[in-house]
């Protein structure tokens, strides 16, 4: 199997690997770099439990080529931490019982994550199809939806 170089950015860290050509992210994230919050559910973009944030918008790690990010930036879940401090959206999926197998949780983290980069007052609507690619097995959807609404209205009282 051809072995291709890929360099890019994990979380604001630079990292160098030899993918197998035709590789996923999500087989190279998980399996070479060791970045186990990235899940794998169905492995062909249905579920979106794999997913992550490239150059600043969401992506499907099962979808994508690892050499498609050679330059590039990926955020996972294991970044939203912060120096041991829980990004808001962490914090607020806790308080809020957002989790239970918490296997969707790293991809529905990615997807809120994006959604507030881009929109930091999202109404209900807007959290709703955000998610909408999104599959969870456990909570009903509404407590995960009340977390995001609830980070995202921390973040705007912060802001004030
Ligand atoms: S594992 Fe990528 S969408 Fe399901
Ligand atoms: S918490 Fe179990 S799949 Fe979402």
């Amino acid at each position: 199997m051809t072995k291709v170089p890929v360099q890019f950015t994990l979380n604001g860290e630079e990292k160098a690997e030899f993918a197998e050509s035709g590789a996923t992210l999500l087989k190279v994230l998980r399996e070479k770099i060791g970045d186990m919050s990235v899940k794998g559910g169905c492995q062909q973009g249905t579920c979106g439990s794999c997913s992550v944030i490239i150059d600043g918008a969401l992506h499907l790690s099962c979808l994508t080529l690892a050499e498609t990010c050679d330059g590039r930036s990926v955020q996972t879940t294991a970044g939203l931490e912060d120096a041991g401090v829980l990004h808001p959206l962490q914090r607020a999926f806790n308080e809020g019982f957002a989790t239970q197998c918490g296997f969707c949780t790293p991809g529905m983290l990615m997807a809120a994550k994006a959604l507030l980069d881009s929109n930091p007052a999202p109404s209900r609507e807007d959290v709703i199809e955000a998610i909408a690619g999104n599959i969870c097995r456990c909570t009903g959807y509404e407590p995960i939806i009340q977390a995001i609404l609830s980070a995202a209205h921390a973040n705007t009282l912060n802001a004030a």
